[in-house]
């Protein structure tokens, strides 16, 4: 569970880590996993239990054939140690924030941030909440902004600006198409309270999509054409 508290610029996270501090490989059935298509995995740091396993675990998927994207979210003991840098050769898509891009790359420009990143991973995205997002990949750049909205809560807004882009990337669409999508699922997600409520109510959602995105409704399926 998770509670955001926006004090001025500054933003406070309050997580009750629930399982996710023990969970480790005796819980997770990789065959299971690995028969899948792609593997998102978020909050790195939190998952103290499986964290000396995820590079094993990405370097399998991979090797499964696998897609694999990680959002780091934020490290609460604020020590972004090096060995996250290692899953790096194995991720396709990476899905930081503004502030966790730059800590990341060690960098406070974030401009300068997406670039040092880019260097390491295929597709890099920058989440910059009502800003949008922007796509780096080795030589293309993407802005996108997500429709304007009243906000309600932000607490799962960056889980489905991933879900949004992931659902698309799998799909072999153009990144700039996973973009459009990400902003989509961030700003809907937070017009409701709480992580998912948003996309649980089929006629907030539906309506959402009809004013916000047509797009979706007409096509909602880019049709894979070959291996990624
Ligand atoms: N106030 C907002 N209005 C519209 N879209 C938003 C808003 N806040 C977040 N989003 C969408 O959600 C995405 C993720 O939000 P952000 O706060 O940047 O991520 P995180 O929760 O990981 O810090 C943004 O890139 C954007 O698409
Ligand atoms: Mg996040």
């Amino acid at each position: 569970m998770t509670v955001l508290l926006p004090q001025r610029k500054q933003r406070y996270i309050l997580t009750y880590p629930g399982t996710m501090y023990e969970m480790s490989m005796r819980e997770l059935d990789l065959g299971y996993v690995f028969d899948s298509k792609h593997l998102h995995v978020s909050s790195y740091f939190l998952h103290k239990g499986l964290r000396a396993q995820l590079l094993d675990i990405f370097r399998k998927a991979k090797e499964s054939g696998l897609t694999t994207s990680l959002d780091t979210n934020d490290d609460p003991d604020n020590r972004w140690s090096g060995d996250i840098q290692l899953l790096f050769k194995y991720v396709d898509i990476l899905l930081p924030n503004e502030r966790e891009a730059c800590k990341l790359a060690q960098v406070e420009d974030l401009e300068r941030a997406a670039e040092t990143l880019a260097q390491k991973v295929p597709v890099v995205v920058v989440k910059r909440g009502s800003q949008g997002a922007m796509v780096r990949t080795g030589k293309e750049k993407h802005t996108g902004f997500p429709p304007v909205v009243d906000m309600v809560d932000p607490v799962g807004a960056g889980d489905s600006f991933d879900a949004g882009f992931v659902h698309q990337f799998i799909r072999r669409a153009k990144v700039e198409d996973c973009l459009k999508f990400g902003n989509v699922a961030g700003a809907l997600s937070v017009t409701r309270a709480g992580g998912t409520e948003a996309f649980r109510d089929a006629r907030h959602r539906e309506e959402f999509i009809r004013k916000n995105a047509p797009w979706i409704g007409a096509s909602p399926k880019t049709v894979p054409t070959g291996p990624r």
